[in-house]
């Protein structure tokens, strides 16, 4: 079996609610509404808690204010709740083995929610969830190819290499591309799409670039500020593309991470297990 089929059966994992295969089913119904979505999710006890859990959170700034997973979709909009479902299962084994890329993931999340309110254009609550699943496809890499993932994670130790370096080489595809394949059949938006698969090479994005630089560099933030475990031991290196397209200067640079620092103090409260 090669490597994308064995991507692609993550599907069949084990943890997947039943609901989540009725809701991918679904995603195909472009007239399917909010209430139509509520009350799928709302046919799973333990789903729809974790998706108001989440749609609460700190990382999306409605803490306490939604009550009805139908009131979420209407406030965070059909696909960032579609996405939380569907990728449900995945965040399961993240937070219960990968407890620093939650934390990473989380940190990106708020910070590249914060850095989206300068840009009226911007959809902050589909920025945050893009944050959120940017890296998603390390846990597909840990539980579907679990040896080629302690083979890369001891390339990046031993060789003092870049984790999508190491992937490349190992799977030839990296952790951010590969994301193509798990989320084909979910009908996203180009705009939640691009910025995880092109987060670690924003000027390949061409329909989402705003969004994907964004994500580029609340990705670098969360690093450099110390929060959670990226995979990679270095900070990588910034996009100079990305950073011109959002229009910063080098001035702003210490506003930008004493904001990431506020920002990872606000969603750090925040247990989704909990
Ligand atoms: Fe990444
Ligand atoms: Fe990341």
């Amino acid at each position: 079996m090669d490597i994308k089929q064995k991507i692609a059966q993550l599907k069949q994992l084990p943890t997947l609610p039943g609901v989540v295969v009725k809701i991918s089913g679904m995603v195909e119904s472009t007239d399917a509404s909010a209430e139509d979505l509520g009350k799928i999710i709302a046919t799973d006890q333990v789903l729809s808690a974790r998706v108001l859990k989440l749609i609460n959170s700190p990382i999306y700034g409605f803490p306490g204010r939604i009550s009805s997973v139908t009131h979420g979709v209407v406030l965070l909009g059909f696909n960032v709740i579609k996405s939380l479902v569907l990728t449900a299962s995945v965040f399961d084994i993240m937070i219960e083995q990968m407890k620093g890329l939650w934390e990473h993931s989380v940190g990106c999340a708020g910070i590249a929610a914060r850095i989206s309110k300068r840009f009226p254009s911007m959809d902050p609550e589909e920025i945050s969830t893009a944050g959120l699943l940017h890296d998603l496809g390390r846990v597909v890499i840990s539980s579907q190819l679990p040896e080629d993932y302690a083979h890369i994670m001891r390339m990046v130790e031993e060789d003092k290499r870049y984790m999508i370096e190491c992937e490349q080489e190992v799977l030839g595809v990296d952790h951010a591309s590969l994301l193509r394949w798990v989320v084909k059949d979910w009908n996203l938006p180009i705009t939640l799409v691009e910025p995880l698969l092109y987060h670690h090479k924003p000027t390949l994005s061409r329909n989402a670039p705003l969004q994907t630089a964004i994500i580029h560099l609340a990705d670098i933030l969360v690093k450099a500020c110390g929060y959670g475990i990226s995979g990679d031991i270095y900070v990588p290196p910034l996009d100079e593309t990305a950073w011109k397209r959002l229009g910063f200067l080098e001035e702003d640079v210490a506003v930008l991470v004493a904001e990431a620092e506020a920002e990872i103090e606000t969603v750090d409260t925040f247990d989704l297990l909990g």
